[in-house]
């Protein structure tokens, strides 16, 4: 019989250099839903990828010194060794710079053109570059982007339009119509009382004032939106348009894009419509989750409180954080993160509940077995209640997988594991082995609890998969027909004789005060090094670009405030080998100013000298410290920096001109 199939995609991530605990989070729910699909029978096709193009990445990358796709390139690489670190099952990775990608978006933007349903205009109102959207006046909040609160600005350029309003109606009805197309229900209310009810507009789709994107190959100069060019993606990854559409024939239409709770409506307004205007069928599912969070607000570089989840998987393994991202947040809601309830989810749920049930009934199977059980066994009045357990447990899992409530399904699971402890408990093994007699009760007793563990791992394997083959190994399961999926409904499948092999514990207990200082100055330092890296491709960037002067009126250099100063205290900054942080007195003022010279001067070397500062730079945050200013150095060809002193040894504070 053919397979049922399921197709699956989580957003496609924009390329930066640090995706964060956040990303992975999307990243790894969508994992565990392909593996479940896949362990129950069905035809996965499981989709991510990155979006490579719009305005933001070209600025990144011209900040650093480098072309768009060489930028997007040496980061893609990074995305892809991040998914490999943390298992991540997909089928196929699009990038949106695939050559099959942009001509088919090419051709996409053609045949709507053609149709009418995209239209040449002019758009004048504002953009916000980092969320790569388009708002009115009255939609900003504070003068700022109403998503990021950043700032946004005033476009006024020449524009290709889709005709979005005319969908309005259908997709009002289809939404109405479809319950399950918006999970969960808040968000389709969102949608439909913040957008869709209060009318829709045209939406503006290219832009010309800049080029790293899809030309419209009708109107050169015109840059096809990336919104329209990254939702795209979902079909183009399947060959759609392509001479090869086999996979779009198999897969298409979607069953879930699995996205965050912010890009909702792109994925259910603005991608439906374009599906409509195409004539092609819509997502069966757009299920927007919640944000994992630090301590209430988004993680953002610029916050400085990003969490690598490398550094967590380095320190903890993959299994603790996939099931504590899996399990602490509701699904569809915000969760919290934080480095305590991390530890505390792998002491209390992993080592204690999980970890030592395993390595108890191992170590009591060696210790009063030998290592195997005898195939004489008897029953316990508690075997009733726990196989019972171990049925509602499967039936529930199941039910709670289907609908993406991860945290529910494991919370399920663990209650099954707790009982389990608790069955050993109840039938008390160490009691049992004093009685030559109750021989064949404890033989029977343990291997109830071997049997249970055998379901627990077949379950945990969506969530956790590198723990199944541990537990496997210990418990003396051979992966096949004991592993699949459908025996987690049968009770007694393992031959009675099972041998065990007490290896490793599965989840090492974690000294909470110690690590806690420990994680943090980690993931401190995981943070700092990206920063020093992003200076370093910066002044790099800069030091190219200072072979083109670019020349200067003496309005534009008066407005640079040069003084003198004094040092007048300096010290090293932990964790950088460049930076010195130095006190200067300028005038009667004193003030912090941070400078990259720790190389060349030592901070002892620093104080007393009579330096020229820049007064009125912008403050700056490095490493965790303001720097109000600049002290200027010459540099030599080998990049040896002199400091710029006063000749006369003039008090600070005096103009330099
Ligand atoms: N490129 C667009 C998506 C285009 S899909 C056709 C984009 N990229 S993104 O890199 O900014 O975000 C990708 C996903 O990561 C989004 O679903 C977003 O919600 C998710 N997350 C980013 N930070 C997150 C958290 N802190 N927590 C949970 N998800 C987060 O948007």
């Amino acid at each position: 019989m053919e397979k049922e199939k399921f197709y699956i995609t989580t957003p496609i991530y924009y390329p930066s250099d640090k995706l964060h605990i956040g990303h992975s989070y999307c990243t790894v729910a969508a994992d565990a839903m392909a593996r479940y699909k896949r362990l129950r029978g069905y035809d996965v096709m499981f989709l991510t990828g990155t979006d490579e193009h719009g305005q933001k990445i070209e600025r990144i990358a011209t900040s650093q010194g480098v072309t768009p796709q060489q930028y997007v390139d040496k980061i893609v690489a990074g995305i892809k060794d991040l998914w490999s670190a943390m298992d991540i099952s997909y089928n196929k990775f699009i990038r949106t710079t695939d050559e099959e990608h942009v001509e088919t978006v090419k051709k996409i933007f053609k045949a709507l053109y053609e149709k009418g349903d995209i239209y040449k205009s002019s758009y004048e109102g504002w953009y916000c570059t980092p969320c790569e959207s388009f708002y009115t006046e009255h939609q900003l909040v504070d003068g700022k982007c109403p998503d990021c609160g950043r700032d946004v600005e005033k476009l006024k350029e020449e524009s290709y339009f889709f005709k979005l309003s005319k969908y309005q109606d259908r997709l009002i009805k289809h939404i109405e119509e479809n319950p399950e197309f918006i999970q969960p229900m808040s968000r389709q209310t969102e949608m439909l009382s913040n957008f869709l009810r209060p009318g829709l507009e045209d939406l503006c789709v290219s832009r010309t004032s800049f080029t790293w994107g899809i030309p419209v190959d009708f109107d050169p100069g015109h840059i096809v939106y990336v919104w329209l060019d990254a939702l795209t993606n979902y079909i183009t990854a399947l060959g759609f348009g392509s001479e090869n559409p086999e996979l779009y024939n198999k897969y298409w239409p979607a069953d879930i894009h699995l996205v965050g709770k912010e890009i909702v409506r792109f994925h259910t307004i603005i991608w439906p419509a374009m599906l409509m205007a195409l004539d092609l069928p819509l997502p069966k599912q757009v299920f927007g989750h919640g944000w994992l969070v630090i301590n209430g607000g988004k993680m953002s570089k610029s916050k400085g409180n990003v969490v690598d989840p490398k550094v967590l998987v380095d320190r903890y393994g993959l299994d603790s954080i996939r099931y504590f991202l899996l399990r602490e947040v509701a699904f569809g809601q915000d969760g919290n993160f934080n480095n305590e309830a991390l530890i505390q989810r792998i002491n209390s749920d992993l080592a204690n509940d999980l970890g030592n049930l395993v390595s108890r009934t191992c170590g009591m199977i060696e210790k009063y077995f030998g290592g195997t059980l005898p195939e004489e066994q008897d029953g316990t009045e508690f075997d009733a209640d726990l196989m019972a357990t171990v049925a509602s447990t499967v039936e529930k899992f199941e039910g709670y997988m289907d609908k993406m409530l991860f945290s529910d399904a494991l919370s399920e699971l663990w209650a099954l594991i707790r009982r389990t402890n608790k069955y050993i408990d109840e039938t008390q093994p160490w009691v049992l082995i004093k009685d030559e007699t109750k021989k064949a009760t404890l033989a029977g007793a343990l291997y109830n609890v071997c049997e249970t563990i055998r379901v627990i791992s077949i379950l945990i394997q969506p969530c956790l998969t590198r723990t199944p083959q541990a537990i496997w190994a210990q418990v003396g399961i051979e992966e096949g027909e004991l592993t699949a999926w459908d025996s987690t409904k049968t009770f007694g499948l393992l031959p009675k004789a099972v041998s065990v092999k007490k290896g490793e514990a599965l989840f090492p207990r974690i000294d909470m005060k110690k690590e806690l200082d420990e994680l943090e100055e980690a993931l401190k330092a995981a943070q700092a090094e990206a920063v020093a890296n992003k200076m370093k491709q910066e002044e790099a960037a800069a030091e190219e670009e200072g072979e083109t002067w670019e020349e200067i009126t003496i309005d534009d250099f008066c407005k640079v405030h040069l003084v003198t100063g004094e040092v007048i205290a300096s010290e090293k900054v932990p964790k950088s080998s460049k930076l010195l942080k130095n006190t200067v007195k300028v005038g009667d003022e004193v003030r912090t100013i941070l400078s990259g010279i720790a190389k060349h001067y030592t901070p002892e070397e620093m104080v007393g000298k009579k330096v020229v500062i820049v007064e009125n730079l912008a403050p700056r945050k490095m490493m965790g410290e303001i720097s109000k200013g600049m002290i200027l150095c010459a540099e030599d060809k080998d990049g040896n920096l002199s400091l710029v002193t006063n000749d006369k040894m003039f008090d600070s504070g005096c103009d330099v001109r």
